[in-house]
Protein backbone atom coordinates (compact mmCIF):
# COMPACT_ATOMS: atom_id res chain seq x y z
CA UNK A 1 0.00 0.00 0.00
CA UNK A 2 0.82 3.57 -0.31
CA UNK A 3 2.31 4.48 2.69
CA UNK A 4 4.06 7.73 4.84
CA UNK A 5 7.17 7.68 6.80
CA UNK A 6 8.98 10.32 9.06
CA UNK A 7 12.59 10.84 7.73
CA UNK A 8 15.03 12.90 9.97
CA UNK A 9 18.39 14.39 8.31
CA UNK A 10 19.87 14.64 11.81
CA UNK A 11 22.00 17.32 13.54
CA UNK A 12 24.92 15.48 12.50
CA UNK A 13 23.93 15.26 8.58
CA UNK A 14 22.75 19.56 7.99
CA UNK A 15 26.27 20.26 10.00
CA UNK A 16 27.77 18.35 7.42
CA UNK A 17 25.75 19.67 4.47
CA UNK A 18 24.06 16.31 3.63
CA UNK A 19 20.44 17.26 3.24
CA UNK A 20 20.60 17.57 -0.52
CA UNK A 21 21.97 14.41 -0.67
CA UNK A 22 19.86 12.69 1.12
CA UNK A 23 16.49 14.06 -0.35
CA UNK A 24 18.50 13.51 -3.79
CA UNK A 25 18.83 9.51 -2.71
CA UNK A 26 14.93 9.67 -1.40
CA UNK A 27 13.54 11.95 -5.10
CA UNK A 28 16.51 9.70 -7.46
CA UNK A 29 14.37 6.23 -6.03
CA UNK A 30 11.34 7.51 -6.85
CA UNK A 31 9.74 8.38 -3.61
CA UNK A 32 7.85 12.05 -3.40
CA UNK A 33 8.17 14.58 -0.58
CA UNK A 34 5.04 15.75 0.55
CA UNK A 35 6.41 18.28 3.72
CA UNK A 36 9.96 18.98 4.52
CA UNK A 37 10.93 21.55 7.88
CA UNK A 38 14.36 22.40 9.21
CA UNK A 39 14.06 22.95 12.74
CA UNK A 40 15.86 22.40 16.13
CA UNK A 41 13.48 19.90 18.18
CA UNK A 42 13.46 20.04 22.09
CA UNK A 43 13.96 17.62 24.91
CA UNK A 44 10.25 16.89 25.16
CA UNK A 45 9.46 16.63 20.99
CA UNK A 46 12.30 14.30 21.37
CA UNK A 47 11.43 12.14 24.46
CA UNK A 48 7.91 11.25 22.91
CA UNK A 49 9.75 10.57 19.37
CA UNK A 50 12.41 7.90 21.16
CA UNK A 51 9.39 6.91 23.59
CA UNK A 52 10.01 3.05 22.65
CA UNK A 53 13.73 3.72 23.93
CA UNK A 54 12.60 5.15 27.42
CA UNK A 55 15.46 3.76 29.96
CA UNK A 56 17.74 2.80 27.30
CA UNK A 57 21.48 3.92 28.22
CA UNK A 58 22.02 5.98 25.18
CA UNK A 59 18.26 7.90 25.80
CA UNK A 60 20.07 10.79 27.17
CA UNK A 61 23.01 11.45 25.41
CA UNK A 62 20.92 10.59 22.29
CA UNK A 63 18.24 13.43 23.40
CA UNK A 64 21.27 15.87 24.27
CA UNK A 65 22.93 15.01 20.20
CA UNK A 66 19.42 15.10 18.42
CA UNK A 67 18.61 18.32 19.86
CA UNK A 68 22.29 20.11 19.44
CA UNK A 69 21.18 21.87 16.33
CA UNK A 70 18.99 21.57 13.50
CA UNK A 71 17.32 18.63 12.05
CA UNK A 72 15.49 18.19 8.41
CA UNK A 73 12.31 16.49 8.82
CA UNK A 74 10.77 15.18 6.39
CA UNK A 75 7.61 13.46 4.96
CA UNK A 76 8.40 10.84 2.82
CA UNK A 77 5.46 9.02 0.56
CA UNK A 78 5.37 5.98 -2.04
CA UNK A 79 4.57 2.32 -2.39
CA UNK A 80 6.52 0.94 0.31
CA UNK A 81 7.67 4.07 1.28
CA UNK A 82 8.96 2.57 5.26
CA UNK A 83 10.78 -0.17 3.98
CA UNK A 84 12.37 1.35 1.50
CA UNK A 85 13.66 4.34 2.72
CA UNK A 86 14.78 1.85 5.50
CA UNK A 87 16.86 0.27 2.72
CA UNK A 88 18.60 3.35 1.17
CA UNK A 89 19.18 4.54 5.10
CA UNK A 90 21.55 1.32 5.74
CA UNK A 91 21.89 -0.64 8.67
CA UNK A 92 22.03 1.66 12.19
CA UNK A 93 25.51 1.01 12.57
CA UNK A 94 27.43 3.29 10.17
CA UNK A 95 30.76 0.99 10.34
CA UNK A 96 29.16 -1.87 9.26
CA UNK A 97 25.63 -0.46 6.95
CA UNK A 98 26.56 -1.51 3.26
CA UNK A 99 28.50 0.87 1.11
CA UNK A 100 25.40 1.99 -1.56
CA UNK A 101 23.10 2.93 1.12
CA UNK A 102 23.01 6.51 3.12
CA UNK A 103 25.32 5.42 6.34
CA UNK A 104 27.18 2.97 4.60
CA UNK A 105 28.81 5.69 2.37
CA UNK A 106 28.28 8.61 4.02
CA UNK A 107 28.48 8.18 8.39
CA UNK A 108 31.31 6.87 10.42
CA UNK A 109 31.82 5.64 14.10
CA UNK A 110 33.24 9.17 16.22
CA UNK A 111 33.93 6.70 19.54
CA UNK A 112 31.14 8.74 20.75
CA UNK A 113 28.06 8.07 23.33
CA UNK A 114 25.69 7.79 20.56
CA UNK A 115 25.74 6.27 17.11
CA UNK A 116 25.63 9.75 14.68
CA UNK A 117 24.15 8.11 11.58
CA UNK A 118 22.94 10.84 9.37
CA UNK A 119 19.38 9.91 9.20
CA UNK A 120 16.56 8.38 11.00
CA UNK A 121 13.61 6.60 9.36
CA UNK A 122 10.11 5.32 10.70
CA UNK A 123 10.13 1.56 11.67
CA UNK A 124 7.06 0.19 11.24
CA UNK A 125 3.29 1.90 10.28
CA UNK A 126 2.30 2.59 13.44
CA UNK A 127 5.71 4.52 14.20
CA UNK A 128 5.36 6.44 10.85
CA UNK A 129 1.85 7.35 11.62
CA UNK A 130 2.68 8.37 15.74
CA UNK A 131 5.77 10.16 14.56
CA UNK A 132 3.96 12.03 11.53
CA UNK A 133 1.69 12.88 13.97
CA UNK A 134 4.04 14.35 16.20
CA UNK A 135 6.37 16.52 13.75
CA UNK A 136 3.77 17.57 11.17
CA UNK A 137 0.59 18.01 13.20
CA UNK A 138 -1.38 19.61 10.39
CA UNK A 139 -0.93 16.75 8.37
P1 LIG B 1 17.43 6.04 15.14
O1 LIG B 1 16.94 5.30 13.93
O2 LIG B 1 17.15 7.51 15.14
O3 LIG B 1 16.84 5.36 16.46
C1 LIG B 1 17.47 5.48 17.71
C2 LIG B 1 18.83 6.08 17.59
O4 LIG B 1 19.66 5.86 18.71
C3 LIG B 1 19.58 5.41 16.44
O5 LIG B 1 19.04 5.83 15.23
C4 LIG B 1 21.00 5.81 16.75
O6 LIG B 1 21.27 7.15 16.39
C5 LIG B 1 21.00 5.71 18.29
N1 LIG B 1 21.41 4.40 18.80
C6 LIG B 1 20.81 3.21 18.57
N2 LIG B 1 21.43 2.23 19.23
C7 LIG B 1 22.45 2.81 19.90
C8 LIG B 1 23.45 2.33 20.78
N3 LIG B 1 23.55 1.03 21.10
N4 LIG B 1 24.33 3.21 21.29
C9 LIG B 1 24.23 4.51 20.98
N5 LIG B 1 23.30 5.04 20.16
C10 LIG B 1 22.42 4.20 19.63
Amino acid sequence: ARQRTLVLVKPDGVARGLVGEVLRRIEAKGYTLVALELRTADADLLAEHYAEHAGKPFLGPLIEFMSSGPVAAVVVEGHRAIEGFRSLAGATDPTTAAPGTIRGDLARDWGRKVIENIVHGSDSPESAAREIALWFPSL
